[in-house]
């Protein structure tokens, strides 16, 4: 029986993985269980031979029990393979991993955790925005904006008032309603807010501005998720959108 490896795949752009992530990719993983956030440069650097499964599970979109997941590993990891569990930025933030370590703790198999770049730091950063600022905030706060399964609603009241920098994950599709929410408990409107789609990738996008125009904003520009939501002060110093994203599209349009 060989051992799991819970491996934290970044934000999305390779050259972000830790070098312990891109050695185990490259030299040691057998079977390769990925979330559909794992890039198609990070699943490149997977070595050949080594068996890719996606188990991606997507809000919204048909997705693979977190039962079966559990099964894979430990299934591949009793035929002796080298399992590699392929997750987004890193594996125990939003990802599921406490519930993974605990599912193969309880069938008697070895596994070991390679921290990730988790998307809440490293995609602001590639916008600009530094997550903590000595002059305008002393935290930063990791929140989802989604009500899990079996898990309660985020506490926005409490949220509203923390005076650190909040940091949403999965909140585009709800953004409205978090927006809301957070104006009613008493946050000013006028706080700075932005969002970031496929942060670290190609594609990345961004929009800022107050959090009551936030919503509009995101709409106006289409951005669509992944997306991290930042709110506070340092939201104000992303960087404006880069117009490079757009001239591909404008091009073929022109053409
Ligand atoms: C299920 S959570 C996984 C988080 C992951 N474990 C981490 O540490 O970053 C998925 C959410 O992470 C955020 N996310 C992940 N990658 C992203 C990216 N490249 N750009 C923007 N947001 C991203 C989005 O909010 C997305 O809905």
């Amino acid at each position: 029986m060989s051992k799991v490896y819970l491996i934290g795949a970044g934000p999305g752009a390779a050259d972000l993985l830790t070098l312990r992530a891109a050695r185990l990719l490259a030299e040691q993983a057998e079977i390769v269980l990925a979330d559909d956030l794992v890039s198609a440069d990070v699943l490149a650097m997977v070595r050949p031979g080594a068996r890719v499964l996606k188990v991606g599970k997507r809000g919204g979109r048909a997705s693979t029990p977190q039962d079966f997941i559990h099964r894979l590993m430990v299934r591949y990891a009793r035929r002796g393979k080298c399992v590699v569990r392929l997750k987004g930025g890193d594996p125990f933030v939003f990802g599921r991993g406490g519930e993974e370590i605990d599912a193969l703790a309880h069938a008697g198999i070895e596994a070991d955790v390679v921290p990730g770049l988790t998307a809440g730091i490293a995609v602001p950063a590639a916008a600009g925005i530094p997550v903590t600022h000595r002059l305008h905030t002393h935290g930063v706060t990791l929140v989802s904006g989604t009500a899990g399964e079996g898990c309660e609603e985020p506490n926005w009241q409490a949220l509203a008032h923390t005076g650190t920098t909040l940091v949403i994950y999965m909140g585009l599709g709800r953004l409205l309603n978090i927006v809301a929410r957070l104006i009613a408990a008493g946050m000013p409107p006028d706080t700075p807010a932005a969002a970031i789609a496929s942060g670290t990738l190609p594609g990345q996008r961004q929009v800022k501005g107050s959090l009551a125009e936030l919503p509009a904003r995101v709409s106006a520009e289409g951005l669509a998720s992944p997306a991290i939501v930042v709110v506070g002060q340092v939201a104000a110093l992303a960087k404006e959108m880069d117009c490079g994203a757009w001239q591909p599209a404008l091009r073929s349009l022109a053409a």
